[in-house]
């Protein structure tokens, strides 16, 4: 076999591979931000911040989860088959974020909108148990 070949090859897995892992990261600080975000919109009371953040997180979390092919690619090595548990978190996040902004401009339904903040983050903390193992 031709070893030029072999180590071109080599050369591009290696690549593909850590730019995936890097993209995770990536994907997840910026979920991170669009979290903090929120939670600060809810905490200084500022429903135009929340409505941001919120229409952000959902933008970034769909664009993330966007098939379950797509997010095993970009799992760490041997939490590939997590990807449907990933597919399932992501729905919480979508739905919590839905019933947010459905009722954030009815203040007899902020109780709802404010349990829907901590629906979203139970969402990524569920995952990242499971991929964690803690
Ligand atoms: C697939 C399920 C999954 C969901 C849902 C998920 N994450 Fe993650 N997250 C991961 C994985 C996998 C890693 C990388 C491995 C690790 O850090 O243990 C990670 C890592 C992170 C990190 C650390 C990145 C670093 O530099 O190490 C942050 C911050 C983070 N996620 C934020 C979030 C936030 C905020 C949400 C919810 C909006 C979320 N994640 C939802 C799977 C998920």
């Amino acid at each position: 076999m031709n070893m030029k070949l072999v180590l071109a090859g080599l050369s591009i897995v290696m690549a593909a591979t850590s730019a995936s892992a890097y993209d995770l990261k990536g994907n997840m600080h910026q979920l991170n931000d669009d979290l903090m975000n929120l939670q600060s919109g809810f905490i200084m009371g500022k429903k135009e911040m929340v409505k941001e953040a919120a229409t952000n997180l959902t933008k970034h979390s769909q664009d993330l989860f966007r098939s379950e092919t797509y997010i095993k690619n970009k799992l760490p090595k041997g939490k590939e088959h997590l990807a449907t548990v990933a597919m399932n978190t992501s729905h919480q996040i979508d739905e919590n974020l839905k019933i947010m902004l459905d009722v954030l401009d009815d203040n007899t339904k902020r109780l709802i909108a404010q349990r829907s903040l901590f629906g979203v983050t139970q969402a990524c903390i569920q995952c990242h148990n499971v991929v964690r193992d803690w």
